[in-house]
């Protein structure tokens, strides 16, 4: 059987559909290459889905059903080996806003919240908006030179009145893949403090190199089970962020009511575009997430190459996941990076938000010749600069 071709190279225009990632910059000629938002359409057999809702005509109130229920459970259970249970799961319009009311539902407002920078930057602002300290602790490299959870540094920066520990796994914006390893040592630092993990998995099937797997952190073992509430969504994959459809997992029964109990009346329901997107994205999308891994791995690679022939005082660390680069341009001396690049058409995302003064996070899920383009006016602006 021959395989389907999906289209990376062409992408349609977004300008006048109020996207967020193209109608950012007031000049036309600024290449969007910040949020985690991917140009490329999304794959054939979610539109179709999509279609067939919209010619239903009927567009009432739509409550968790078994469609989308069990598209997610058997996604789970083949892709992660995590046998979730239809009771555990949570739909929910976005994780931004459950990770907010994580900071509500499971610490008090003297109590402070860890989480391990630079990171996405909503895991920071939470804790701040809910009124709870944050506590930030740097990543640091291990002896392969990635970057990784820094143990020593947590257990020196823990309080008696930390509650909570929000992880990125796979990481944003750094695109480490945790081992399991990893992994088990952060369960046994929870346990030892007695932190509920929040483990936002939002990126874990956009892995590309394929010496590593995703572990669900909550399959390992049954205390971390017990204290984890697992965050995911197909939006970053299957690049759905506007149909507004995420879901939490949460195996620990006290935990679940205290979460249900913040979000009751404030969270809004999902659209019923969204539960059809997400169960067309996990029945019938893995051919074209496949094709798309091959893309990004391509592009990945188009970057690397260029940074180091063209660009070599940025400092790109190795990453496996994720369609996010983590540029380090401290060595160019910028006053500020991403302005700069701005001013001369290229549009990333400082790094600052993030808790990484001095890099900036450049979004590589576009059409190689996008990205080249964008590189291209990288390496000139740098070249004719004052
Ligand atoms: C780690 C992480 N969590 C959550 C989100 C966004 O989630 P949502 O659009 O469901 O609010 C992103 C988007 O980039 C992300 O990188």
């Amino acid at each position: 059987m021959s395989k389907i071709h999906y289209n990376f190279e062409t992408c349609p225009g977004r300008r006048g559909h109020g996207s967020l990632k193209w109608e950012k910059y007031a000049d036309p000629e600024v290449l969007p290459l910040w949020v985690a938002d991917m140009d490329f359409e999304t794959a054939p057999e979610i539109v179709s889905a999509l279609q067939a809702r919209l010619d239903h005509g009927v567009f009432g109130y739509t409550i968790p059903h078994a469609e989308p229920i069990e598209a997610v459970l058997r996604y789970l259970e083949r892709a992660h080996g995590y046998a979730a249970k239809a009771g555990w799961l949570n739909f929910l319009p976005g994780l931004v806003p459950a990770i907010n009311l994580c900071c509500h539902a499971f610490t008090q407002p003297d109590e402070s919240v860890m989480t391990a920078t630079p990171v996405y930057p909503p895991f920071l602002t939470a804790p701040d908006y809910a009124k709870r300290e944050l506590i930030g602790v740097p990543l640091c490299f291990n002896e392969s030179d990635q970057w990784t959870l820094d143990f020593e540094a947590m257990e020196a920066a823990i309080r008696p009145n930390t509650r909570l520990f929000i992880l990125c796994s796979p990481h944003n914006p750094v695109g480490r893949v945790f081992t399991q390893a990893e992994l088990l040592a952060l369960g046994e630092f929870c346990e030892r403090h007695d932190l509920i993990l929040i483990s936002d998995e939002i990126h874990c099937d956009l892995i590309f190199d394929e010496a590593v797997t995703h572990t669900v952190t909550a399959s390992l073992n049954e205390s971390l089970a017990a204290r984890t509430i697992t965050l995911m969504a197909p939006s970053k994959t299957y690049n759905l962020p506007g149909l507004a459809c995420a879901f939490s997992i949460i195996e620990n029964r006290e935990l679940r009511q205290q979460f249900n109990q913040t979000i009751r009346g404030i969270i809004t329901e999902v659209n019923c575009f969204g539960y059809a997107g997400c169960a067309a994205a996990y029945n019938h999308g893995e051919a074209w997430r496949l094709a798309l891994i091959d893309t990004l791995r391509g592009n990945y690679n188009t970057l690397r190459a260029f940074l180091a022939s063209e660009l070599p005082q940025v400092i790109f660390r190795p990453m496996q996941a994720t369609y996010l680069a983590w540029l380090d341009v401290r060595g160019l001396e910028l006053k500020q990076p991403a302005q700069f690049f701005e001013q001369n058409g290229i549009g990333l995302s400082c790094g600052e938000p993030f808790g990484g003064p001095g890099y900036v996070r450049l979004n590589f899920g576009c059409p190689k010749t996008r990205l080249e383009e964008g590189l291209e006016r990288m390496a000139r602006a740098l070249k004719h600069r004052d």
